[in-house]
């Protein structure tokens, strides 16, 4: 991973610096995340191709403290070798990633963050079924950048409006002239208003 953080074109769009101390500390850190939190960043392997049994980066969910404001809210990531960007690994091992927080996390939701210039990543992000929730400033850049969201539970369906009318056991007062049983329900209702 440390030759991985370390290509100028894998960190171009980065939310954070990935400076020396942090390349030292990247995998206590993520190792840290699982001890806590009993989850975090999968290794990713190809299983097939040239790059089979190769470690190409990482995907998974962790919590973003480098925003203290979004420190609570569990990310989708994703960070990928050059050499094996363009293959699907990344959207493969995001949608297994997606779903395990779905049903084995119990997460309602994910974000992701991502640099606006970030295409490949906002196209990962789409294909996940995210889309933009809004800007957060990320003084690490001193811009704002986005903030991707994905639903994992179905939302529950809206309340019943509350019902203004109520029945009444009084027969209802037929109008002289009206024949219909339904218009007289009618009448019955209005005059029952609460
Ligand atoms: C963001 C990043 C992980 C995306 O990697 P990627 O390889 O481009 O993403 P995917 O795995 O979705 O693969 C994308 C392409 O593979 C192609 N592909 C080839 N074979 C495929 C297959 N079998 N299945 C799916 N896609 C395949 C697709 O056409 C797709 O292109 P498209 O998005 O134009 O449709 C990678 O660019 C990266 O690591 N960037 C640097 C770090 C970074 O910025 N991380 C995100 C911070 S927010």
């Amino acid at each position: 991973m440390a030759t991985i953080n370390r290509d100028p074109e894998v960190v171009r769009h980065l939310n954070r610096p990935v400076d020396p101390d942090a390349v030292n500390g990247f995998f206590a850190t993520v190792t840290a995340h699982w001890d806590q939190h009993g989850f975090g960043f999968w290794a990713i392997e190809p299983r097939v191709g040239p790059l089979a049994g190769r470690f190409v980066g990482f995907v998974g969910v962790a919590y973003p403290t480098f925003l203290p404001e979004l420190a609570q809210r569990p990310e989708l990531g994703w960070r990928l070798a050059r050499e094996s960007w363009g293959a699907g690994y990344a959207t493969e091992a995001a949608v297994a990633a997606r779903d395990d927080a779905a049903t084995r996390l119990g997460f309602d939701d994910l974000i992701s963050i991502i640099h606006p210039d970030n295409e490949r990543s906002q196209r990962v992000a789409a294909k996940v079924g995210m889309t933009i929730e809004g800007p957060v400033f990320n003084p690490h850049l001193n811009m704002a950048v986005d903030i991707w969201h994905r639903a994992l539970r179905q939302q529950a369906p809206p309340e019943p409006p509350q019902r203004k009318l109520r029945r009444t056991n009084m027969a209802p007062a037929l109008p002289e002239n009206a024949k219909s049983p339904a218009l007289a329900g009618l009448f019955c209702n209005r005059g029952a208003e609460i």
